[in-house]
């Protein structure tokens, strides 16, 4: 069968950094508050010539020349965001033509945090489906643009930046020692809107508006929906939690993290966080985890990786994958 491995990652971040002192002359919070709640200590900002759809290029630049690869050898750019450039036309498709592309097609994905767990399982569906023989996953997110600087319950969590991964058909037996995708399982439930949503849009008041969270609310419903879908992707699969070698989850608070990992019986040193430099980054905070763990040498080829996420909507999700 048809199964869609990692051919290369790569990120990029905006270039200025916020450190958690920088929010305490502006609202009213502390160093030691935002770290014990939520694990962040500093998080990159976009200055205005950094975008959704430069950071994206950057980290699809990066991924491509990682795997060897150039703009011509992909057919399918599939971009996780909920902070486009423009309403329409999708970001991917302004990232197609930064990348010099002619050929081939792009579209968004919105799934709000967990857009780039959707964005993964769902190339992987083109790809074994027979549409498309490479595609770029991307997650960016300039979340800074939609944030209430002067809400302290919500502008110390979120931070920019950029991820991405190509994947690429490969001939595999269909069994759990291949490498690629090889389980996902997806949710979403709409009742939860008001506990995480932007008050703004096209077609309601014509603005972009701001982020707004209950967050104890979505704390409240956080590890019950990121255990619940895990263990789904383990039954699918056929495996364990001792079976991983990585677990990759969304970046938002740390707290959430260590209460999953516990929960599932995932070892502390098998959980990536990276939290405390990025932030809270959307879409891009799995492939952002993930090129860290790459770069300094923890996740190798071969190696069985969990990513979730859990977000707006709400929605959630996980994707297992061999490296
Ligand atoms: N600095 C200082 N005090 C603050 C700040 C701040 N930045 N923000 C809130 N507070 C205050 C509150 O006003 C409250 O004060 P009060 O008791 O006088 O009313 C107090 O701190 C406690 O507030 P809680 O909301 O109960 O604090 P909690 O421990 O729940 O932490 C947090 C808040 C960090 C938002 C947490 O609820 C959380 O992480 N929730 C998950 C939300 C999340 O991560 N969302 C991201 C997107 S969804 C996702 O990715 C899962």
């Amino acid at each position: 069968m048809i199964r869609s491995v990692v051919r290369g990652n790569g990120a990029a971040l905006p270039r200025r950094i916020m450190k958690n002192a920088d929010f305490e002359g502006m609202v009213e919070t502390s160093d030691e508050w935002i770290v014990q709640r939520t694990g962040i200590r500093q998080r990159h900002v976009a200055a205005d010539d950094e975008t959704t759809a430069s950071l994206g290029e950057a980290a699809a630049r990066a991924a491509l020349d990682s795997g060897g690869l150039t703009p011509a050898d992909i057919d399918l750019i599939v971009l996780a965001t909920s902070t486009p450039n423009n309403t329409f036309p999708a970001t991917a498709v302004e990232i197609q033509n930064r990348l010099g592309m002619r050929h081939g097609f792009a579209f968004d994905m919105q799934a709000v945090c967990s857009g780039f767990v959707y964005a993964v399982a769902t190339a992987d569906l083109y790809i074994r489906g027979g549409l498309a023989k490479r595609a770029l996953v991307i997650g960016s997110e300039t979340f800074s643009r939609i944030l209430d600087w002067s809400d302290r319950s919500t502008c110390v969590l979120f931070g920019d930046g950029a991820g991405a991964v190509v994947l690429e058909a490969q001939d595999g037996t269909g069994g759990i020692a291949d490498r690629g995708v090889l389980a996902a399982s997806l949710r979403s439930d709409g009742v939860h809107k008001e506990k995480l949503f932007v008050d703004g849009g096209p077609s309601t008041t014509g603005t972009v508006g701001h982020l707004r969270m209950e967050g104890r609310e979505v704390f409240k419903h956080a590890v019950g929906m990121i255990t619940d879908v895990i263990e789904a992707t383990f039954a699918e699969a056929g495996i364990t939690a001792e079976d991983l070698d990585w677990f990759v989850p969304h970046q938002a608070n740390k707290r959430i993290i260590d209460a999953s990992a516990k929960k599932l019986g995932i070892a502390e040193e098998k959980v990536v966080v990276t939290v405390d430099l990025h932030g809270n980054t959307s879409a891009a905070s799995v492939p952002l985890a993930l090129s860290v763990a790459v770069a300094d040498g923890r996740i190798k080829k071969g190696d069985l990786v969990l990513l979730e996420a859990m977000g707006g909507g709400f929605t959630w999700g996980a994707v297992l994958l061999r490296w």
